[in-house]
């Protein structure tokens, strides 16, 4: 079949003919990468319309409220997996048989234990630090302890480093935060699954053990499948760009925790919960509404909005649902902060200013209401973002490299600074 062409004519009458891609779903693509042989670049902040790879990952339909990994419904994945299942997929591109499934949790569980070195990586630290701050500083640290396996063009050592860090970023998050409240380093258990892992690491203590609680359990799990992958948002393409120069898988996704941390980005679980406990009375709701509207204060409501959802964020339908099973589990149906949120997205959907915009919910509006309820504080919401983020992030890192088209990332700029300028001509001037 002859592929469709593009034809950009300029006032002159130059014209050039750009190919189309087309992908297996969504909007087709101008190809633009050998515009600047012509002596054009093309200009887009915040890449509203650029797409910067081919990826077989995931897929997100925004007006129509969709989001699949690998083709498969992030509703049917939430209900029917556990994360370790959506992170082979998201790697491996299918889910695992029971073999399969078998081999990866022991792969995973064989690297659970951290370097013991890395106690004094952590207690370099000043007590009160965010824990996200530590999380980010101790992932970079893990390529001082496996240089001789990151060679990122072996497939092997690839794999290696996925399956290292999958291991290890629980443990790095719940150690972030136990070193902020003193307590003693949990060690992972390799009879818990993950999820059940990581809250044990992170609430039991030497005189208290964790009490299991496998519908709180079953919530986690969705929390982490809901947060794995979400194509090419800020963090995903930090880690691509970051990795295009060839840097190790650590300090990719150390990168990516960075970005993450951003209360535009994954910070907004943190923000949100942060914004009810100011708003704090229904009462009180209609002045943040106004101040959200008014385009003189910064203020926005956060857990509202999304780049690509025009519509409903699907992950934030499923967390609303795991909201209710997990308040009804421990009895706190009447949290006053779950009522706030409820009336709080009951306005915000009312009002002609979010209708206007398509500002729906997005899946951090529920989340930090369902962490805080299991006991999780807030400074680790975006920690527990980027604890499941991984999965994808490595899953995107790995797929750059079997791909044709690696180029190291160099966007192109319009320079709007001085123009030549002389020295010693400027020297002089000042000196009179
Ligand atoms: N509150 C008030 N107004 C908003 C909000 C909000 N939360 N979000 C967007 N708007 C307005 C914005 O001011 C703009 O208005 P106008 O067209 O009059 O200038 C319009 O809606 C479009 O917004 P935008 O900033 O151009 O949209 P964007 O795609 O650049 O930003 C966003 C997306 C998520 C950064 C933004 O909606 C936001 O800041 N939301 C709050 C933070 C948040 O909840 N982030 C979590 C995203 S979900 C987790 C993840 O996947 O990372």
């Amino acid at each position: 079949m002859e592929q469709k062409k593009a034809k950009l004519v300029l006032e002159d009458g130059t014209s050039f003919d750009l190919p189309i891609i087309e992908g297996t779903m969504g909007k087709p693509a101008i190809d633009i990468s050998n515009l600047s042989q012509n002596g054009f670049v093309t200009y887009d902040p915040g890449f509203m319309s650029t797409a910067s790879c081919d990826s077989a990952i995931t897929y997100i339909d925004g007006e129509n409220s969709t989001l699949l990994y690998r083709g498969y419904p992030i509703e049917q994945l939430a209900e029917n997996c556990d994360f370790l299942d959506v992170s082979y997929l998201l790697l491996n591109g299918e889910l695992p048989n029971q073999n399969e499934k078998n081999s990866y949790v022991s792969e995973v569980k064989k690297h659970y234990l951290l370097h013991d070195q890395l106690n004094s990586v952590f207690r370099g630290f000043r007590r009160d630090a965010h824990p996200m701050a530590v999380m980010q500083a101790v992932v970079a640290s893990k390529s001082a302890f496996y240089f001789e396996e990151m060679n990122v063009y072996n497939r092997n050592h690839r794999k290696l480093s996925a399956n290292r860090l999958i291991a290890k970023v629980p443990s790095i998050a719940a150690w972030s935060y136990l070193y902020n409240l003193g307590r003693p380093f949990n060690y992972p258990r390799s009879d818990l699954g993950y999820a059940a892992n990581f809250l044990n690491m992170l609430f039991s203590s030497p005189t208290q053990p964790y009490e299991i609680n496998p519908i709180l359990v079953k919530a986690f799990e969705k929390i982490l499948i809901l947060h794995a992958d979400h194509e090419q948002n800020a963090s995903t393409s930090t880690v691509r760009l970051v990795g295009s120069s060839g840097a190790n898988p650590f300090a990719c996704v150390a990168a990516g925790i960075a970005s993450l941390w951003g209360p535009a980005h994954g910070g907004a679980n943190e923000a949100t919960l942060k914004m009810l406990q100011e708003i704090k009375n229904e009462s009180r709701i209609n002045e943040y509404i106004e101040r959200a509207k008014d385009k003189t204060d910064s203020f926005r409501l956060m857990g509202f909005g999304h780049r690509v959802y025009r519509n409903k964020d699907p992950r934030a339908e499923i967390m609303r649902k795991t909201c209710h099973e997990v308040l009804s589990e421990l009895g706190l149906e009447n949290d006053s902060i779950f009522k706030l949120a409820l009336k709080l997205e009951k306005i915000a959907l009312e009002d002609d200013y979010f209708v206007e915009k398509k500002l729906y919910p997005n899946v951090d509006f529920y989340s930090g209401i369902v962490m805080r309820a299991m006991g999780i504080p807030n400074s680790m919401f975006t920690a527990v973002f980027a604890l499941a983020r991984t999965a994808g992030w490595i899953a995107h890192w790995n797929e750059m490299f079997l791909g044709e088209n690696l180029k190291i990332g160099r966007p192109r700029q319009i320079y709007q600074g001085k123009r030549f300028r002389n020295l010693s001509q400027d020297r002089n001037v000042s000196k009179d």
